[in-house]
C-alpha cells in the first residue's frame, strides 16, 4: 500500500500554508497509514499540547497494563446482543456480488448471510483486506493496489456478477469533513458509476452518508450518479435507519438502488423495519431494539439509550482510538456512564484501564457489537484501524436488510 506521508500533507498543503501568526502551522512527524486521513492544520505548539496529553495517556495505560493502575470498577462485559440473530443465514439465491470499497466487510457480511455468492471484493487498505481475508479465507479479495478500483478494468467481471455494491468514501460528503464533493480527490462515485457500466448487473446498491441526499449534493447526485446510470437503471434513493433493524446505534445511511429491468425495479420494495426503539413502535410486528448498555450486557442503572453515531477513526483530523462525534454524543455517552475514549484492543484491556471518571471503557469487540458486527468477524490491524474499519462498516444487519430486499426483487 501506498504511504500517504509528504504526498497527503501536499494534498493539503492549503490548510498547511496558513499562517497563525509568530507561530506557523507545521505538518505532522507521525506517517499516516490511511488514504482519508487529513492532518490538521495544528502550529507546533498546538501540536506539543496534543503530543503530551497523548504521552500522558500512553503512560497512564501502560501503567494500567501492567498492573499498577487503579483497581478494576467494572467486570467483563458478557454481550446480550447477538448480531447473527438480527441476519440468519439464508440459502444460496444464484445471485454473485462483486464488493467494491469493502472496508472491513460490513456489506460483504451482509449479503452474504442474505444468500448471495461472494464473487470478489476491491479494497485500498491492506489492514481491511486481511480482515475480510481472515474471517472468509475463500473469498477472492483483492488488496492494495491491486484492490484499488482506479487501477481496474471492470469489463473482466461482465458476464461473472448479478449485483454490484458498494460505498464510496464519504469523507467528501459527510457533515464531519469539509464537503467538498467532487472537488475532493477521494470521490470515487464516479469509479463505481463507470463499473456498473462496464459491468451491466442486474442491479447495483451504492451507500453512503445521508448528507449525500441532501440539497447541498443533489447537482452532484443527479450529474454523477443519477444521469449517467438511470440510462440503464431505474434508481431509488432510501434513507434507512440502523436501530430500525435492531443496531443499537443512530445511524442512518442513504442507499441508491438500481435495477436493469422495470420489473424488478416495480417488485422492490425497501426494507421494512424489524425493531424500534423508545416511541417509535409502529406495528407490532416489530421487536425492541436493545439499548447500549443492554446489548453489552452492562448492569441496568435506570438508563439506557441508543449509542450516537459512532465515528471512523480513520476520517477524523487525527488518528485516535476514540468514537466520539460530537458534544451531544459525548452527552449521551456520560448519561449511560460509558467512556467512548481510548477504546481498548481487548476487553480485558478496557477493564484494566480504568477510566478517569470511574465509566465503562469500550473495548474494540464492544464497538464491532455497536455496529451490527458478530463477535468473531476478525478486525485486523492496530486498535485505531480496526475502529477506522467499523466505524466506516455499513451495520451487517442493515446491509442484510437492503441486500434481502434485492433479493426478494430479483430472485431467479
Ligand atoms: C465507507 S468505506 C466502505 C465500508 C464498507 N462498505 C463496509 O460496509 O464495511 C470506504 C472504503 O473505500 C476504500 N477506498 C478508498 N479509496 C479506494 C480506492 N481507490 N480503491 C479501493 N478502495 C478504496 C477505503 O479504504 C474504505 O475502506
Amino acid at each position: 500500500m501506498p504511504k500517504h506521508t509528504v504526498q497527503q500533507s501536499q494534498l493539503f498543503g492549503e490548510a498547511l500554508e496558513d499562517k497563525r501568526g509568530a507561530d506557523p502551522v507545521v505538518p505532522s512527524r507521525i506517517p499516516s497509514t490511511s488514504p482519508f486521513h487529513q492532518p490538521r492544520a495544528l502550529t507546533e505548539s498546538e501540536r506539543e499540547r496534543y503530543r503530551k496529553m497523548s504521552q500522558e495517556s500512553r503512560r497512564a495505560r501502560e501503567s494500567a497494563l501492567s498492573g499498577n493502575g487503579p483497581a478494576p470498577i467494572h467486570e467483563i462485559n458478557i454481550p446480550r446482543l447477538d448480531p447473527l440473530k438480527l441476519m440468519p443465514q439464508v440459502r444460496r439465491n444464484g445471485l454473485r456480488t462483486l464488493s467494491l470499497f469493502s472496508g472491513g466487510g460490513g456489506l460483504d457480511l451482509g449479503f452474504d448471510r442474505a444468500g448471495f455468492e461472494h464473487v470478489a471484493s476491491y479494497e485500498i487498505m491492506n489492514d481491511a483486506t486481511a480482515t475480510i481475508s481472515a474471517a472468509r479465507p475463500e473469498w477472492k479479495v483483492f488488496g492494495g493496489e491491486g484492490g484499488d478500483v482506479r487501477n481496474v478494468d471492470f469489463r473482466q467481471w461482465k458476464g461473472e456478477v448479478d449485483i454490484i455494491h458498494g460505498g464510496p468514501p464519504c469523507q467528501p460528503f459527510s457533515n464531519a469533513g469539509r464537503q467538498k464533493g467532487h472537488l475532493d480527490e477521494r470521490d470515487m462515485w464516479p469509479k463505481f458509476v463507470e463499473a456498473v457500466q462496464a459491468i451491466k448487473p442486474i442491479a447495483f446498491i451504492g451507500e453512503n452518508v445521508p448528507a449525500l441526499a441532501s440539497a447541498k449534493f443533489s447537482n452532484y447526485v443527479n450529474t454523477s450518479i443519477i444521469e449517467p446510470l438511470s440510462k440503464n437503471y431505474h434508481i431509488t434513493p432510501v434513507i434507512l435507519e440502523a436501530s430500525d433493524f435492531g443496531v443499537p446505534q443512530v445511524r442512518r445511511r442513504v442507499f441508491f438502488v438500481g435495477f436493469r429491468t422495470k420489473k424488478a425495479a416495480a417488485r422492490w420494495s425497501p426494507p421494512t423495519p424489524t425493531h424500534f426503539w423508545g416511541e417509535r413502535q409502529l406495528d407490532s410486528g416489530t421487536e425492541r431494539c436493545m439499548g447500549l448498555r443492554e446489548a453489552l450486557g452492562l448492569a441496568d442503572i435506570g438508563v439506557d439509550d441508543l449509542s450516537p453515531t459512532i465515528r471512523s477513526a480513520l476520517t477524523g483530523p487525527r488518528h485516535t482510538t476514540s468514537i466520539l462525534n460530537s458534544v451531544a454524543a459525548q452527552r449521551r455517552f456520560e448519561a449511560m456512564e460509558i467512556w467512548p475514549n481510548g477504546v481498548a484492543a481487548t476487553r480485558e484491556q478496557a477493564r484494566a484501564f480504568v477510566a478517569k471518571n470511574g465509566h465503562f471503557r469500550l473495548s474494540v469487540p464492544d464497538v464491532a457489537l455497536i455496529q451490527g458486527f458478530p463477535e468473531d468477524w476478525p478486525f485486523q490491524g492496530a486498535t485505531y484501524m480496526a475502529l477506522g474499519q467499523i466505524g466506516n462498516a455499513v451495520p451487517p444487519p442493515l446491509a442484510y436488510a437492503v441486500a434481502s430486499s434485492v433479493s426478494a426483487a430479483v430472485a431467479k
